[in-house]
């Protein structure tokens, strides 16, 4: 077993994007492509002599393989121990909860969170730091840098390991210790949750059907809520993680995960269905014959915190990201705490969550979480559901009409323009950009705008600023459009449209959102020149 040194030559493109390096399988099966990355990421670390890493992934096509070169470059770098989930598995909260259990060094996850798998499909990974969170931008720049200078990759020559036996097994002299995927996970659960009331709910005869898309949030899903809370087996579906999904889009949202709702609208609908992604930080909470939409979902968590005993004391404060509907700033502000506004992406709300400022996240992508580990977290957002239905008696669509009678109803839907050449693209954002000047203290298509931007964030605990996070055009109600592309995809751009308005009176709250968004839908177009620059006509997906 020695060390070897493998000469390579840079690969283009190895920037990360809102959540790490993603790209098609066939990308990364390309020789030295994940090395590269890997190569780079380990030259911007510090000396490992001593610390700890945590690799896992979300068992996509590609997974094993990804982490048997991993394990053997971690090894030749130095680190004393790695810690990789059992079958090379490790939901992205569960990576983030084992690196903070066990103290760290930081952590490395191989998914592409919601993109579809399989040899067609994608693959991605991702350096998490000690707090468990994604790394922050300075990190991720630092380590594209590298990518176009590394020529040398550092690895050991030796046989796969075992990655199905628990246990420790040694590469040269780092230790290589497989663990049980979900127990540091379920540790974390059992601390905030009242498990004894989410037991009581489900030995009442409570009904909930799980989603978790083949993807890995099932082993996580069926151990807690099966195994401990006595869901009857059954209500975790699609709970065995397959290397390409099952050929289904691991994305909780109504679209991809239209089986869970049409479960839901039936008949013979459960009382609650939930949904979680690829790698189980994303989820979706449906109530019987009621969507909730996550930005919803995340000012419900907020008002009723204090319900669940991992939060009786109160929260902090809350932060959002800036296309997430200000549902949750209502909150905030009749609880007298602090709403922080963030660019889209979890790594900014690392800062915040370190500097104690905020407990509770969220962003309208389906993404829920809270201070107890640095990633959205799908379970735990159901598991918080839950428990609220146990300690306040309510289903999932009184709690939502609740929050809407009190503080009005922030109507909202995400129109997406997918697989654009990216020229197009970036030439509908350019002008769009251009105009911003013209725009505010003007009305289009009859609406007054109050002001038009281009969203920047300067955060609050480390100074750093981010620019250009998305164009916003806020009417003098307080209505939004924002414009910004996907750092997700793979394939082309992504247009996003996300569109709010505050709607106060309840006699009006049931009509349907595209409905009542349909004004704003018009000056989208109108400012943006969508079919002109794209040639669509309509949105390829609507949430
Ligand atoms: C990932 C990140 C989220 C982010 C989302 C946005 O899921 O973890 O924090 O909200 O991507 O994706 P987009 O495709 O809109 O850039
Ligand atoms: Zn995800």
């Amino acid at each position: 077993m020695s060390r070897i040194t493998i000469p390579t030559s840079p690969f283009d493109g190895q920037r990360p994007g809102t959540s790490g390096l993603r790209k098609k399988v066939t990308v990364f099966q390309q020789p030295r492509y994940l090395e590269n990355f890997v190569q780079a990421l380990f030259d911007v670390l510090p000396d490992a002599a001593g610390l700890t890493l945590v690799v896992g992934g979300d068992g996509r096509f590609h997974n094993r393989v990804a982490i048997q070169t991993i394990l053997r470059m971690a090894a030749a770098k130095g680190y004393a121990r790695v810690l990789v989930g059992q079958g090379g598995i490790l939901s992205t909260p569960a990576v983030s909860a084992v690196i903070r259990r066990h103290g760290a060094s930081g952590g490395i996850v191989l998914s592409a969170s919601h993109n579809p798998g399989g040899p067609e499909g994608d693959f991605g990974i991702k350096y998490n730091v000690a707090n468990g969170g994604p790394a922050p931008e300075r990190v991720t720049e630092a380590i594209f840098e590298r990518t176009k200078v590394v020529r040398e990759i550092r690895t050991m020559d030796t046989a796969d390991i075992s990655l199905d036996t628990l246990g420790s097994q040694h590469i040269g002299s780092t230790e290589v210790l497989v663990i049980d995927p979900v127990s540091d996970y379920a540790e974390v659960m059992r601390g905030l949750f009242d498990f004894d009331a989410i037991r009581k709910l489900f030995a009442g005869g409570f009904t909930l059907r799980y989603d978790a898309m083949c993807a890995v949030g099932g082993p996580y899903a069926k151990a807690l809520l099966e195994g401990e809370l006595g869901a009857p087996a059954g209500t975790v579906v699609n709970g065995t993680p397959l290397e390409d999904f099952g050929g289904l889009h691991p994305d909780p949202n109504p679209v991809n995960a239209e089986d869970l709702i049409a479960h839901l609208f039936a008949a013979d609908a459960p009382d609650m269905g939930a949904a979680s992604d690829g790698d189980a930080d994303r989820n979706m909470i449906v109530g019987r014959k009621f969507v909730v939409s996550p930005s919803d979902s995340l000012a419900v968590i907020a008002a009723h915190a204090t319900l669940v005993p991992g939060y009786r004391a109160g929260i902090a404060g809350v932060a959002r990201s800036m296309p997430t509907s200000t549902a949750v700033d209502r909150v905030a502000k009749a609880l007298g705490i602090p709403c922080f506004e963030t660019p889209t992406g979890w790594k900014f709300f690392g800062n915040l969550m370190d500097a104690g400022k905020v407990t509770l996240c969220g962003e309208e992508s389906y993404g829920t979480g809270s201070s107890h580990v640095r990633e959205k977290d799908g379970l735990w957002a159901v598991l918080f559901w839950l428990n609220l239905i146990a300690a306040s008696g309510k289903s999932a669509e009184e709690l939502v009409r609740e929050l809407w009678a009190q503080y009005g109803r922030c109507v909202y839907s995400r129109h997406d323009y997918e697989g654009i050449p990216t020229e197009q693209a970036d030439a509908l954002m350019r002008d769009l950009r251009a105009s911003l000047p013209t725009l505010g203290g003007t009305s289009i298509a009859g609406l007054p705008v109050d002001f038009a931007d281009d969203f920047a964030y300067t955060d609050p605990v480390d100074g750093s600023v981010s620019q250009k996070q998305g164009v916003r055009i806020v009417l003098t109600d307080g209505s939004r459009v924002v414009f910004r592309l996907s750092g997700t995809g793979t394939e082309g751009a992504t247009l996003r449209i996300y569109l709010e308005r505050h709607e106060p009176d309840a006699t009006r709250q049931d009509i349907p959102a595209q409905e009542a968004l349909q004004p704003l839908i018009a000056l989208a177009e109108m400012v943006a020149r969508i079919r002109h620059f794209t040639g669509m006509n309509q949105p390829t997906v609507t949430t």
